[in-house]
C-alpha cells in the first residue's frame, strides 16, 4: 500500500505535471553539485556493479544513476530505474534513449518493490528514504530482493544537520523546524545503518559528504521561502523574516553566506 501522507513535492503521490518540471531543475542542480557527485561516485566505487548483474534504482527520479548502472552492467546485464512519479518517469526514459542507455524504468513503490525474492545483485537507493513515513519497510522489501551475496547503497540527507549562515541565534531553532517539515523523515541520513541492519544485512562502509550551496547558483526563492515558511507557522515574526532576507543579502555579495547539509551513505550486502 502507497504510504498515504505526502509531505514533499518529491512524495510519490505528487504528480501534478506542473511540479515536475521544478523537481528536476532541483534533480539536476544536485547532479551538478560537487559533494553529491563526490558521494555518487564513491557509492558506485564501493558497490562495483558487474557486466552481467541486475540492478535496481529504487526512486530513480531523472534516471542519472539508472544510467551508470546500465553503463556499468553492461554487456549482458538490466539496470530498472522504479519511479512512481509518470512525468519523472517519462523524462528518464527520453534522456536514457538520447543517451543511447539500455536503463530502463518501472512504475512502482519502494514499499511493495514489483520483483520476486532474490532477483537482484544490486540496489541503489538514493535521497527516498527520507519522503518515506515507513523508510524500515522499503528496507526490508531491498533486502527481499537482493540475492544472498547481493549489494545494497542508500544515500541520504539528514535535515539535522541543515546549515543557514547568517541567521539570528534565536531564529535558528524555527529554521530547523521548517527545514525538517519538508522531509517525512528527516533524520533518514543517520538511520541508514540501522535500518539495513534491521533488515538482516550486513553493513560494510559509511561515508558522508556535504551538500554545500554557492551563493551563485543556490535557487533564492526557495532559501527566501525559508524564512516565509517559519513567518507563516508563526515562528518568528515578520520583522525578524525581513531581517533574514537583509543579512543573507548581504553576505552573498560580500561572500559571507553559508549553506550546506550533510549526506550519509552506507554500502551493505545479504549474508550468503
Ligand atoms: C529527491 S528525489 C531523488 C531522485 C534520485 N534518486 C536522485 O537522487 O536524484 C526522490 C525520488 O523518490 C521518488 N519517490 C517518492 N516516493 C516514492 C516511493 N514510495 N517509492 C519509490 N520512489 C518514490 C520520487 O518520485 C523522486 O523521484
Amino acid at each position: 500500500m502507497p504510504d498515504p501522507r505526502p509531505t514533499s513535492a518529491f512524495h510519490a503521490a505528487n504528480t501534478d505535471p506542473a511540479v515536475t518540471d521544478r523537481l528536476v531543475a532541483a534533480l539536476d542542480a544536485q547532479a551538478a553539485n560537487p559533494g553529491v557527485r563526490r558521494l555518487r561516485e564513491w557509492a558506485h566505487t564501493r558497490l562495483a556493479a558487474r557486466p552481467g548483474e541486475r540492478a535496481l534504482d529504487v526512486g530513480s527520479g531523472t534516471g542519472s544513476e539508472t544510467r551508470v548502472l546500465a553503463a556499468a552492467l553492461a554487456p549482458g546485464g538490466a539496470a530498472i530505474g522504479l519511479e512512481p512519479n509518470p512525468g519523472l518517469r517519462a523524462l528518464a526514459e527520453q534522456r536514457a534513449a538520447d543517451a543511447d542507455s539500455p536503463a530502463r524504468f518501472l512504475d512502482g513503490d519502494a514499499l511493495a518493490l514489483p520483483l520476486p525474492d532474490a532477483d537482484l545483485d544490486v540496489v541503489w537507493c538514493e535521497r527516498v528514504l527520507q519522503h518515506l513515513t515507513d523508510p524500515a519497510r522499503a528496507v526490508a522489501e531491498f533486502a527481499r530482493v537482493l540475492r544472498p551475496g547481493g549489494r545494497v547503497a542508500l544515500l541520504d540527507t539528514d535535515w539535522a544537520t541543515f546549515i543557514l549562515h547568517p541567521a539570528a541565534p534565536e531564529i535558528r531553532p524555527a529554521l530547523a523546524a521548517v527545514t525538517q517539515a519538508t522531509a517525512a523523515t528527516p533524520d533518514a541520513g543517520r538511520r541508514l545503518a540501522g535500518w539495513l541492519a534491521e533488515a538482516g544485512l550486513t553493513v560494510d562502509e559509511l561515508g558522508s559528504d556535504v551538500l554545500l550551496h554557492d551563493p551563485h547558483t543556490v535557487s533564492w526563492p526557495i532559501v527566501r521561502g525559508l524564512g516565509t515558511a517559519a513567518l507563516g507557522r508563526n515562528l518568528i515574526t515578520e520583522e525578524q523574516r525581513d531581517r533574514l532576507h537583509t543579512d543573507l543579502t548581504a553576505a552573498a555579495e560580500q561572500g559571507a553566506f553559508h549553506l550546506s547539509v550533510t549526506m550519509f551513505a552506507v554500502i551493505a550486502h545479504r549474508p550468503r
